[in-house]
């Protein structure tokens, strides 16, 4: 079967992946309301098109924090890649062409592994603070060093949410695979008796990370600093008084705190207060050129999306990885198209309404 749209690699992955990494690619916390929310809230907005418009000039390319990409269609960092394929984060990283690649922190490829992979690729590094400030500051070191262009702080895990599959399946890193930055236990994730990522992060992150640490990151690093994971309008304020350059709204995917708004319900409160101020990006959900449409819309500058690449990635390594990506571009020039929009700039949220607009019942 020819695989056309992101759904279709998900099917896919989930014949080809073993129980334990599927879980944990999948799921999402607690009762996975939030989980569902992310991408069902996407289906209670309208795209209103305009018609006898010349769109034979489109243009998907845009400029996100100073980078010139083809779509604005990021990848959100995904951990522990080459549970989906022997390549993982070597294969995502050379996928990703002409975008941008966040690489977690927490990766079966080490910092210096992808920097010589993709010496050519717009390389993000996604951090995780440790209590260890000393493994920290060489994290940060490390990814500029390799040439990574920006530092993404995820600011919404503290702890790791209660993701019931993975507590279930005992859920540890493959005895074959490393975290590869690591050198000491901390490569190693096992389970001792739950879930062995949720342990993991229990014992090495550092719980009491606040908003003098976003400013501590911002004075340390030359890199610009963008905040992922901040799902208010009065935390997207508070991000603006720290120096950082840009925001990704975020619920982790729905894998923190379940029952928190689908980021794309979050993204309109966002973008009045501070839109206009610093550039806000949002993940979660995200499948299709109408809902990368719509979240433009809304006033995002671009999306990033992390399950559907790990989708790609399993399918068919760095294949699989350009073929989504592409998807979702054509998917987007599509939607383009048929809205009456030749260039990015050109969406707004004239384009768009809740389906509550068009309720049949106050007629
Ligand atoms: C993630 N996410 C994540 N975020 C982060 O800051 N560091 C990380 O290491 C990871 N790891 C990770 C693994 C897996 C399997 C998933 C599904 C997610 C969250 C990720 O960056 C992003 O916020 C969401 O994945 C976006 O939602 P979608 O596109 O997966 O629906
Ligand atoms: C997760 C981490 C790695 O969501 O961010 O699994």
């Amino acid at each position: 079967m020819a695989l056309v749209c992101v759904s279709d690699y998900e099917k896919k992955a989930a014949e080809i992946l073993p129980k334990s990494p599927w879980d944990y690619y999948r799921s999402g916390s607690g009762d996975q309301i939030t989980l569902k929310l992310n991408e069902s809230a996407f289906n209670r907005l309208r795209i209103r098109p305009r018609v006898l418009i010349d769109v034979s000039r489109r243009d998907t390319r845009c400029n996100v924090l100073g980078f010139d990409l083809d779509c604005p269609v990021a990848i959100a960092p995904t951990a522990m890649q080459k549970m989906a394929h022997a390549e993982g984060e070597l294969a995502t990283a050379k996928g990703t062409i002409n975008t941008i690649y966040t690489m977690s922190t927490l990766s079966t490829s080490s910092i210096e592994e992808v920097g010589e992979a993709a010496p050519d690729t717009n390389k993000f590094y996604q951090l995780y603070i440790y209590k260890d400030r000393e493994l920290t500051k060489n994290l940060v070191r490390r990814a500029e060093k390799a040439g990574f262009k920006a530092l993404v702080l995820t600011v919404d895990a503290p702890v790791f949410g209660p993701r019931r599959c993975d507590i279930r399946n005992k859920f540890e890193l493959p005895q074959h695979l490393r975290l590869a930055n690591f050198t000491d236990e901390k490569l190693i994730v096992q389970s001792a008796g739950g879930s062995g990522i949720n342990e993991y992060v229990a014992s090495q992150f550092d719980p009491t990370l606040n908003w003098n640490d976003v400013e501590w990151l911002v004075r340390f690093t030359k890199l610009p600093v963008i905040l992922k994971g901040i799902i208010t309008h009065e935390d997207a304020r508070l991000a603006l008084q720290t120096g950082c350059k840009g925001i990704i709204v975020s619920n982790h995917g729905a894998r923190q705190l379940d029952t928190v708004p689908a980021t794309i319900e979050a993204l309109p409160e966002i973008v009045k207060a501070i839109g206009s101020q610093m550039t806000v990006m949002v993940d979660g959900g995200i499948r299709t050129g109408t809902d990368i449409f719509k979240a433009l819309a809304l006033g995002a500058k671009a999306v990033f999306v992390g399950r559907p690449v790990l989708y790609g990635l399993a399918v068919d390594g760095q294949n699989g990885v350009e073929s989504v990506l592409k998807i979702l571009q054509n998917e987007l020039d599509s939607a383009m198209a048929l809205a009456g929009v030749n260039k990015i700039t050109e969406i707004n949220d004239k384009f768009i309404a809740h389906e509550s607009t068009f309720c049949l019942s106050k007629l």
